[in-house]
């Protein structure tokens, strides 16, 4: 009998199942706990309940003990031969994903009812009276439902006639069973995304507080790549921001919804890619999604030629336009260079590609990409959505970066720089939710094409704009890292610093010149239950990345390191990822090296040279940045800082430039000086906020104690 059911009958003489719908069971049985996601939230429930815990944890151990000797045993054995499955001889419970899973479940449920039978008293009076009141589960020794059965979710709603609604309950077509058939195929291919609930700390960051705002992780894996969500000048801005416009935007760009805010931003942005325009839109998938889409449509016979590897946004934009799409290899030139050369010139052509591909941390090249558009006659598109903010000296992304002199010397000049990597770009698109620590997206290029784009895409129009308070964050954030180089330079430190200290103990890192740090699994099962013991025994949160986001047998733990993780919180993620490694015997680098590679690891390829050059970086000399110790605060650049508030001043008011007088540590490289506490009490602010502010502003690194529990 399937789980579901079995509680469905339970349900008359338990008190707790007693009071709760049946739909709220499947809901409760079906959703992975937040906070400990390899088993159910009615399990987590369950181990609170003074008899359904020990039960849970003698039944647990049971389980743990039986996935332990599992190989070998006849009647598994028997199973096995039933199913046409063949085991090779010695072979372990690690090596099959299903049951190592289920076995990582059991120990959870039995490892948590263990600790909450510790920590709550037993209160036999209470068992006493579940049993009493006929609670199947408050018997000595009741059997437990499995965890995680075979997801016999149709069966479930078949029996869940309280869940029922009224589209259910309709003649004709059965949609609830549709929905639940759909979600089945994603349980079964292991594609079934569960969502951690992280709520990430203002000012505390990379600290997280989970469900339990008691509860305290690390978080290795934000694209909030710069920790620029907490930057104080930001905050700052969005709370004048908001004092003066409220909240929403009021309507679409077209009806109420444009103002100076937008405009503002667009200059801006159109500068940092000296273009002559920007749009902003209310994400980037949209951006690209109502770009490509548009482009495709209206350019008569177009082709996209789009790489393999591109984001899911350019292929539905792709997608919509109605156009036809060429696939190239990823990277791979000559596979471009003959799929263009198969189209007459006239043909309206547009190579769609990205800078850093996200999953894999490779780069894109754009210069030879160029090339060839000139040579073919096409447009190029870039996505440069994990790269503003982090490449180049201004940020601009890598585009900017491949010419890094030269965009240094020419400053903050809106004009293009002649033959320039990014002025042979012809369309570049960015987010601002990721290194900008905001939401929101954005093209740049040519006046006609971005006019256009404003004229004919649905996704740019139809929609409410976004808020002005967003947009001055946004905004402040663009300019406080046109301004500053530093987080940029330290980010790449560390995450140096990280797959130095993976590869020392053979940890395999998808080799790659980006910040990414993709850590190998090569299975999505055991992908997720590495991610979810490093939450629930090491209070770090990395999300296991699977398909169809990276291809199966490729599926990893995607690491993000930040300006702002310590030392100690770095030396606790090695630690933590290489015992999680141990624990569920997953392949080291030396493995994959045995098995002939996959994925780029361990498959003989030269490892690529950081796009970021020592120089770059001010390596060996005392501009080196260095990583953060425990307690020791994170460094707000005051010119920057300064930069950002000039932009708001016709807008919100001038604040009086931050001098710092006190107790500012000037740094080697830049002679700039850091913001302090006492510095920023000083600040104008307005009435019954500076409090507040204060301490925004003072942004703390964890205390050693904080950061020894995160
Ligand atoms: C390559 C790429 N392009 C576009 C997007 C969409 O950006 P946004 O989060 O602003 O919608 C993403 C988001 O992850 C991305 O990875």
């Amino acid at each position: 009998m399937d789980k579901l059911s079995t509680l469905t009958r339970f349900k008359a003489s338990c008190p707790f199942l007693g009071r709760t719908q049946t739909a709220t069971l499947r809901t409760l049985c079906t959703n992975a706990s937040p906070r400990f996601p390899s088993i159910s939230v009615l399990t987590e429930r369950a181990t609170k309940c003074p008899v359904m815990g020990p039960a849970l944890n003698v039944r647990g151990k049971e389980i743990v003990a039986g996935y332990a000797s599992v190989a070998g045993v006849q009647d598994v054995a028997q199973i096995h031969k039933d199913q046409g499955v063949s085991v090779p001889a010695g072979a372990t419970i690690e090596m099959c994903p299903h049951a190592s899973a289920a076995r990582a479940a059991a120990r959870t449920a039995s490892d948590l009812a263990h600790a909450a039978a510790k920590k709550a008293e037993l209160k036999p009076d209470t068992a006493k009276a579940a049993a009493a009141a006929g609670c199947p589960f408050h018997k000595a020794g009741a059997p437990m439902p499995a965890e995680h059965p075979p997801v016999p979710h149709a069966a479930a709603a078949a029996a869940a006639p309280a869940a029922a609604t009224s589209a259910s309950a309709r003649p004709g077509f059965n949609y609830e069973g549709f929905y639940v058939n759909e979600l089945e195929k994603k349980h079964q291919d292991n594609s079934y995304r569960y969502f951690n609930n992280i709520n990430r700390l203002a000012a505390k960051f990379p600290t997280a507080h989970t469900a339990d705002v008691k509860d305290e992780v690390q978080v290795w894996c934000s694209n909030d790549y710069l920790g620029m969500g907490s930057n104080p000048v930001v905050v700052e801005t969005m709370h004048r921001a908001l004092d003066k416009y409220g909240h929403g935007a009021g309507g679409t760009r077209n009806i109420a919804g444009n103002g100076a805010m937008h405009l503002g931003l667009e200059q801006e942005l159109a500068s940092l890619h000296r273009k002559p325009a920007a749009l902003v839109f209310s994400s980037c998938y949209v951006a690209n999604d109502a770009t490509l889409s548009t482009l495709g449509s209206k350019l008569p016979g177009c082709v996209f030629f789009s790489d393999t590897m591109n984001h899911a946004s350019m292929i539905q934009g792709m997608r919509h336009s109605g156009a036809k799409r060429v696939l190239f290899k990823h990277n791979d030139m000559a596979d471009l260079e003959s799929k263009l050369a198969q189209y007459p010139k006239e043909t309206p052509k547009v190579i769609a590609f990205e800078s850093v591909y996200s999953m894999c941390g490779s780069i894109g090249p754009i210069k030879e990409i160029c090339d060839l558009a000139e040579q073919y006659g096409a447009l190029t598109f870039l996505d440069e959505v994990h790269a503003v903010g982090l490449y180049g000296p201004r940020g601009a992304g890598v585009a900017e970066h491949l010419d890094y002199d030269a965009h240094q010397a020419a400053g903050n000049s809106p004009h293009p720089i002649k033959g320039s990597v990014m002025d042979r770009v012809d369309i570049i698109t960015g987010t601002l939710g990721k290194a900008y620590g905001a939401v929101g997206g954005y093209i740049a290029g040519s006046d006609d094409m971005v006019d256009m784009i404003r004229s004919y895409a649905p996704g740019f129009i139809f929609t409410t704009s976004l808020p002005p308070v967003t947009v001055a964050g946004a905004h402040a954030s663009v300019v406080y890292q046109k301004e500053y180089v530093g987080d940029r330079q330290l980010k790449q430190v560390n995450v140096r610093e990280a797959k130095r200290r993976f590869a020392e103990i053979d940890i395999p890192v998808v080799p790659g010149p980006s910040h990414i740090v993709p850590v190998l699994v090569g299975d999505a099962a055991l992908a997720k239950a590495a991610s979810d013991k490093l939450l629930a025994e090491h209070n770090i949160y990395v999300q296991s990345i699977n398909y169809p986001t990276v291809a199966r047998g490729e599926e990893r733990l995607r690491i993000t390191v930040t300006p702002r993780h310590t030392r100690e919180q770095m030396d606790t993620l090695i630690g933590a990822v290489d015992a999680v490694f141990a624990d569920l015997k997953i392949n080291r680098l030396s493995d994959w090296i045995k098995a002939g590679g996959r994925a780029g690891v361990g498959m003989g390829d030269v490892e690529p040279e950081p796009i970021w050059t020592d120089e770059q970086l001010a390596l060996g000399t005392p501009a080196e940045p260095h990583m953060l110790r425990d307690g020791e605060r994170a460094f707000v650049d005051v010119p920057a800082v300064n930069a950002a508030r000039g932009r708001f001043n016709s807008l919100l008011g001038p604040v009086a430039a931050t001098t710092n007088t006190t107790t500012a540590t000037a740094t080697a490289n830049t002679g700039r000086k850091a913001i302090d506490g006492k510095a920023l009490a000083g600040m104008k602010m307005r009435a019954g906020a500076a409090a507040m502010m204060h301490e925004k502003m003072d942004i703390p690194v964890p205390p050693p104690d904080v950061a020894a529990s995160a």
